[in-house]
């Protein structure tokens, strides 16, 4: 797998959001950044077993650094039948709203491809509106609703349900909307 996502990968080098980060594999050595990040951003986080897992399930699961190699965000999708399940996608707060989660899309749809996966999908919180504009924008619909699935807090902090959005795409909607090169 060529994790590795470049401005010239794309047929639009300046639609490109930075050339100043990169995305690699995510290592064993990664799991503290990437769960103090999850820690940092969800109100109900992923352990940092839950990452250690998605390794050993061998899920493609990609980190976003900088020119530094400090772990900025991730992604992690697990590869069904045709099909590519988007299970996390983070990053750190100051790196967030700059665009950089198009990086992360773009390298998911790539490893979509590349595994002859026809279709993408995610669940997301629909109190999550900056994550629902994001894949709007990308080329996500929603499809299903999941009652009471995410665990969340009432105005009053009490343990309660949260509905989930499902939402899909296309792979090759996906490539053609993005303007991604063919393998
Ligand atoms: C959701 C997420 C991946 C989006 O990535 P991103 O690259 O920051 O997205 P963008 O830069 O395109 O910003 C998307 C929108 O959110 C806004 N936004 C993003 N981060 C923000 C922040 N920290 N504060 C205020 N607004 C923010 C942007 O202004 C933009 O608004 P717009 O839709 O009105 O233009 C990222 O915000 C994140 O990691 N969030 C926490 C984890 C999470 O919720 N993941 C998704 C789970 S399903």
């Amino acid at each position: 797998m060529n994790a590795r996502l470049r401005p010239e990968d794309r047929d639009d080098p300046a639609a490109a959001p930075s050339s100043a980060h990169g995305l690699r594999p995510m290592l064993p050595t990664d799991l503290d950044a990437v769960a103090q990040i999850e820690a940092a951003v969800y109100p109900f986080p992923w352990s940092r077993g839950n990452f250690a897992d998605s390794l050993g399930a061998q899920y493609h699961a990609l980190v976003l650094t900088d020119t530094q190699d400090t772990v900025c965000g991730y992604v992690v999708a697990m590869p069904g039948v045709e099909e590519l399940h988007l299970l996390n996608i983070a990053l750190a707060p100051a790196t967030q709203g700059q665009g950089l989660s198009l990086l992360m899309l773009d390298a998911v749809t790539l490893l979509a491809r590349a595994d002859g996966a026809h279709l993408l999908w995610l669940e997301v919180r629909p109190s999550n509106v900056h994550a629902v504009r994001v894949y709007e924008r990308y080329g996500f619909y929603p499809i299903a609703r999941r009652r009471d699935y995410y665990p969340a807090l009432d105005a009053q902090g009490r343990a309660a349900k949260e509905d989930a959005l499902v939402m899909s795409a296309q792979v090759g909607d996906l490539l053609q909307r993005r303007g991604l090169n063919p393998a």
